[in-house]
């Protein structure tokens, strides 16, 4: 009731709730009190003995109504019911939630506590810890990771490998996690144009093949426009988040219709934070998990 668009609509429930109570009880007095209750109405006869009468209501009746009259103006003082009155124990549904997430916290902030500040080897050997995370994982990383954690759809990494594109220490994961990434790999069509996105995608293809020393011109475009991120040897940059281009590993596909989308066009990969929709416990537990999957 405390949501109530105005004091308007308060006050007509109230005038309503409060007339309807007095005319229940004007009608159950009267008819139970009234001078004319008992007046006699002139019956015929029948069969000689036989009137028709007219036996009042049994007394029983009139206290039980009384009673329920007595319990719903008690009940309307103390408790929230007339219009947007709190009542006089001012109790509300939020006040009780509250006072239960507050127990809830209470309980369990000493065992999260724990858990934030473990280290990440000895979460990894708790084997109940470990499914809670990846628990944890399905209910908020699966929907773009996959449910096994693999990556998806060349847009979502795989995160079993021990390949990571914003490096794979503890503390960078936990970066990951908390802040969120987002990368920047701009387009190159203009700066290459269509002959120079063709040598640069060869070059960068064979990087991971071991033969590049046969593509000169894609080796010089590279280390002019792409090594100051991925590195002279294509070895990438974690605090860039420029990958790695010299294993087998790709995130958006080595196809040459992929290599030419992520060149010419770009990619802008964004891993959201979590940083206030997760605990430290959470968030050190995925962690260990994510570490854990990898080893
Ligand atoms: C400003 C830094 C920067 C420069 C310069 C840059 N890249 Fe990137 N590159 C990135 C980042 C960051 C990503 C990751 C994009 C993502 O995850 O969405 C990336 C991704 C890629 C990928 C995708 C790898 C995969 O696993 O799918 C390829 C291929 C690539 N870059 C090639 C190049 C080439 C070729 C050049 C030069 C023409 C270049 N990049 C220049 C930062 C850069
Ligand atoms: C909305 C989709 C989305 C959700 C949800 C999401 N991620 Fe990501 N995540 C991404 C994308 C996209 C990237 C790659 C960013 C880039 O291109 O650099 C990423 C990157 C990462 C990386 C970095 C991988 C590397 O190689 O460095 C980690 C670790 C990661 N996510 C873990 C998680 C965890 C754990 C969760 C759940 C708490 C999660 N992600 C939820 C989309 C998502």
């Amino acid at each position: 009731m405390a949501d109530m668009p105005s004091d308007f609509w308060s006050g007509w429930i109230i005038g309503l709730t409060v007339v309807s109570l007095l005319g229940l009880t004007w009608l159950v007095f009267s008819i139970y009190f009234s001078k004319n209750g008992s007046e006699e109405f002139e019956s015929p006869v029948w069969d000689e003995t036989l009137k028709e009468g007219n036996h009042p209501a049994p007394m029983w009746w009139f206290w039980m109504i009384l009673a329920t009259l007595v319990i719903s103006v008690v009940y309307l003082m103390l408790f929230p019911g007339l219009g947007s009155y709190a009542g006089m124990l001012k109790w509300s549904q939020n006040e009780r939630l509250d006072v239960s997430l507050t127990r809830y916290a209470i309980a369990h902030a000493e065992v999260r506590q724990k858990i934030a500040e473990s280290p990440i080897l000895e979460l990894q050997q708790d084997a109940q810890l470990m499914t809670s995370a990846e628990r944890l994982f399905q209910h908020h990383c699966a929907a773009c990771h996959g449910v096994d954690g693999a990556g998806q759809a060349n847009r979502f990494p795989n995160l079993l490998d021990n390949d990571w594109q914003w490096g794979g220490s503890e503390q960078d994961i936990e970066q990951t996690l908390r802040q969120g990434r987002k990368a920047i790999m701009v387009g190159w069509q203009n700066a290459l144009g269509d002959d120079g996105v063709s040598q640069v995608i060869d070059y960068v293809r064979s990087l991971s093949l071991g033969n590049s020393n046969q593509f000169n011109e894609g080796k010089q475009l590279f280390d002019q426009f792409c090594a100051t991120c991925h590195a002279a040897d294509g070895g990438g940059n974690p605090l860039l988040g420029a990958p790695n281009l010299t294993d087998e590993i790709w995130l958006y596909g080595n196809s040459d219709e992929q290599l030419r989308h992520t060149i010419a066009i770009g990619r802008n990969g964004i891993m959201p934070a979590f940083d206030d929709r997760l605990g430290d416990a959470q968030i050190r537990l995925l962690v260990a998990w994510l570490l854990h999957n990898t080893e």
